[in-house]
């Protein structure tokens, strides 16, 4: 099984960015700990991050004869992307939609996800495990 691994706007800047909304994890580390799962579940990954929203879409486009399934976390464009809503539609993808904080118990705006419609289930406020569970799910699922 091949699935894509996309982080939107501000996780870069993971580790350092408000460590005691998002914790101290980096995304490299916790890009690295998700291919180590991966292998284990015999899945393939591939892995983008963009400030852009542009870029995510592009990649998305290029990536979606490849791609099975989907683990996205759209960061802030998660409350207001129609664009990015509409490229996960458009490529007929299986789509998870993850966050590290728990968006529910957050300010208002953020309980709003417009992308949650196009994806299969949206967990949240695990940290990285968000990522691991929805792998996980997607790799039990994963045809021998
Ligand atoms: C986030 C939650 C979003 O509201 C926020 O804009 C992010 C990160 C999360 O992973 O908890 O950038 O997607």
């Amino acid at each position: 099984m091949n699935v894509l691994v996309l982080h939107g706007p501000n996780l870069n800047l993971l580790g350092e960015r408000e460590p005691e909304v998002y914790g101290w994890v980096t995304l490299a580390d916790l890009d690295a700990e998700l291919k180590r799962r991966a292998k284990r579940l015999g899945v393939s990954l591939r892995i983008f991050q963009s400030n852009s929203e542009g870029a995510l879409v592009d990649w998305l486009h290029a990536q979606r004869r490849w791609a099975d399934a989907l683990i996205i976390n759209p960061g802030g464009l998660t409350h207001f992307s129609y664009v990015l809503r509409d490229a996960i539609e458009g490529i007929r993808i299986r789509a998870i939609e993850v966050h590290l904080s728990d968006v529910q118990k957050r300010e208002p705006f953020r309980r709003v996800s417009v992308v949650r419609e196009v994806c299969e289930t949206q967990i949240s406020g695990l940290g990285p495990g968000s990522y691991y569970a929805a792998l996980e799910l997607l790799g039990a699922r994963a045809p021998d």
